[in-house]
């Protein structure tokens, strides 16, 4: 679960005779370890346990500041995601009430409420009444998990807007916030609702709603198994999802296509709303945007909608003009990003439609929305987005062609010529992996670079952007993407000697107009002195006197270029920070999911 924050990281254990031992570190997971090889392991030995890794918010990743989290009795123990908005008020009370905080972080209040209202009150001796009362006093986002010194054979976990899975095995029983945490030992899971809380045992578990009320959660069975969760082989976890996308792609497309119509995975809207939608928002953060920008390109031309992309973060925040005749898409590999989920949220709010891609079944911003196209990209362990960021180019344009269908903007059998195009890419994108050796060279020369620029045009551009947040997040390298046409009103200032500068271009045949245009900012670069990494079409003899070095990828229809053009970028981030020494599946400060605002 590393990849969900490596700030610091913790275990607690109910030894089953009453004591809970907890050791906590900060830094990744094996400072932990290696503490516990010094501390000693068999200390640990007990009936149930829980074990945290951790994105800090409140407070700085320090060891007091690691989950779990106590009482002053040390006989609670808490592990949190999320974040307790109300924690400085809950802190004042505890305070008030003479209770010594021993950490920044608001999830120690938690621990304290929860012990108070173990001890006294109407919930005193009943571990799940007592979470539940300190739940409905808490706002904001948060998963907890709770074990407690008297109950040696009970853990009790909750959740609001964060996710909880529990997963079913044979005398075991567990929870977690991704299936990946228990892969290893059941694939037999159980979705948890909003506001929820679970107690598990070795038996069993039982669910109910903060009220104490008994609730439904969703069982499911995980499609794949623990091999897809593992390296196998590769150094990086980033390497080896690089290498999976042509197969993520088949999977993203299989099943969508079915007696001439495209399908979507669950929909909870007629196809008279999607002929009702005058106007479509895409809403997503990082990646996610990037290849919602792609999606405007195919949206607008299939469907002759206007569409809007927006930064999730910024959407709720400035009225944008939704009704119940507005489909937003929201794109979301985990189905839990905060921003893109209050922006689901709003949108919901102002009666419009809500359309999620999302690789995560059953995840928040899913179930909040009117319909769901999964990517179906397996398990992506890396933090930096690559095969899901395919995916949902794919996704996305199935959500074009479903539009272009029920509209009738588009033939059947120009659906299923745009459909057949897409179920080539998974070779095409194969092909482009050929380049990969060939990338690995160019970055481990480009590793000493102050800085790299990014150029591209039309769905390039996109592609372009992406390759610099690539460089950005692992590489801590300066990078910067832009509009090639938008070079010369500013950017060209950047340029001087020796600067590599990353040139997306488009096809010769299918965008020559464009092609032309770019040949022309590259030679304004090139006089300038850049040295320029050209990533076209095989075959584009044209751009060669303009190239340093050219990446050459398949020749593909213009729409579906950026599934190719990306594959080289998201090698050459990965190796410029592996040259540079760093830890491609970890960037600092980062976290795979970023589940606050
Ligand atoms: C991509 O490499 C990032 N780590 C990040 O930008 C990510 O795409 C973004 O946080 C959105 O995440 P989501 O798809 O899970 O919503």
């Amino acid at each position: 679960m590393e990849y969900r924050g490596y700030d610091s990281a913790g275990v607690a254990v109910l030894d089953g005779a009453g004591t809970l031992i907890v050791e906590r570190k900060a830094g990744r997971l094996a400072n932990l370890e290696t503490e516990l090889d010094v501390t000693g392991r068999d200390r640990f030995a007990g009936t149930a346990g829980m074990g945290h890794t951790r994105w800090a918010t409140h407070g700085a990743p320090v060891d007091r500041n690691s989950h779990p989290h106590r009482d002053t009795a040390e006989r609670v123990a808490v592990v949190h995601n999320g974040i307790i908005e109300n924690f400085a008020t809950l802190r004042a009370e505890l305070e008030a009430d003479g209770i010594e905080l021993s950490s920044d972080t608001d999830t120690e209040t938690a621990a304290h409420l929860i012990a108070r209202a173990y001890t006294d009150g109407p919930a005193a001796g009943d571990l799940p009444a007592s979470v539940r009362t300190v739940c409905r006093r808490l706002e904001g986002a948060f998963t907890l998990v709770v074990t407690h010194a008297d109950e040696p054979d009970l853990i009790v976990a909750a959740r609001r807007s964060s996710p909880l899975v529990v997963g079913v095995g044979e005398g075991e029983t567990f929870v977690a916030s991704d299936v990946s945490a228990f892969i290893e030992h059941t694939r037999d899971a159980v979705e948890l609702g909003q506001d929820q809380l679970v107690a598990i045992t070795r038996d069993g578990y039982e669910v109910t709603d903060f009220a104490g009320e008994p609730a439904q959660a969703k069982p499911f069975t995980v499609a794949w198994d623990l091999s897809a969760a593992e390296k196998g082989g590769h150094d990086y976890f980033m390497l080896k999802e690089i290498e999976e996308q042509p197969e993520a792609l088949a999977n993203t497309l299989r099943g969508h296509f079915d007696h001439g119509r495209i399908i979507l995975d669950e929909q909870r809207m007629s196809d008279q709303d999607l002929r009702d939608v005058d106007k479509v928002f895409v809403v997503a953060c990082g990646t996610a945007y990037h290849s919602g920008l792609i999606a405007k390109y195919a949206i607008e031309h299939w469907t002759r909608l206007p569409v809007e992309v927006e930064l999730a973060s910024e959407f709720r925040y400035r009225d944008p003009v939704l009704d119940r005749d507005t489909l937003v898409v929201a794109i979301s590999q985990s189905g839990e990003t905060a921003d893109t989920l209050e922006a689901v949220r709003h949108a919901r709010g102002q009666k419009a439609r809500v359309l999620a891609i999302c690789n995560t079944n059953g995840a928040q911003i899913p179930r909040e929305s009117d319909a769901v196209l999964y990517t179906h990209a397996g398990p992506e362990v890396g933090v930096a987005a690559t095969k899901t960021f395919t995916s949902q180019i794919a996704a996305n344009y199935l959500v074009g062609l479903a539009l272009a269908q029920a509209r009738g903007t588009k033939y059947p059998d120009e659906v299923a010529r745009e459909f057949a195009e897409l179920e080539a890419m998974p070779a095409a994108v194969q092909k482009a992996l050929s380049t990969v050796d060939h990338v690995r060279a160019l970055g481990q020369q480009l590793a000493d670079s102050k800085a790299v620029l990014f150029l591209g045009r039309h769905v390039g551009f996109p592609v372009a952007l992406e390759g610099a947040l690539k460089l950005k997040e692992l590489a801590y390298m300066h990078a910067e993407g832009f509009a090639a046409g938008e070079l010369k009103h500013g950017p060209i200032a950047l340029i001087e000697s020796g600067l590599p500068v990353v040139v997306v271009m488009p096809s010769p045949k299918g965008r020559a107009v464009l092609h032309a245009k770019l040949l022309s900012n590259i030679s304004e670069i090139q006089a300038r002195g850049a040295r320029t990494i050209v990533i076209a079409e095989e075959g584009d003899d044209t751009v060669r006197p303009f190239a340093d070095e050219l990446v050459e990828v398949p020749a593909v229809p213009t729409l579906l270029q950026p599934l190719v053009s990306s594959v080289p970028l998201q090698v050459l981030a990965a190796e410029i920070a592996r040259t540079r020494g760093y830890d491609v599946d970890k960037p600092r400060n980062l976290a795979k999911s970023v589940t606050v605002e």
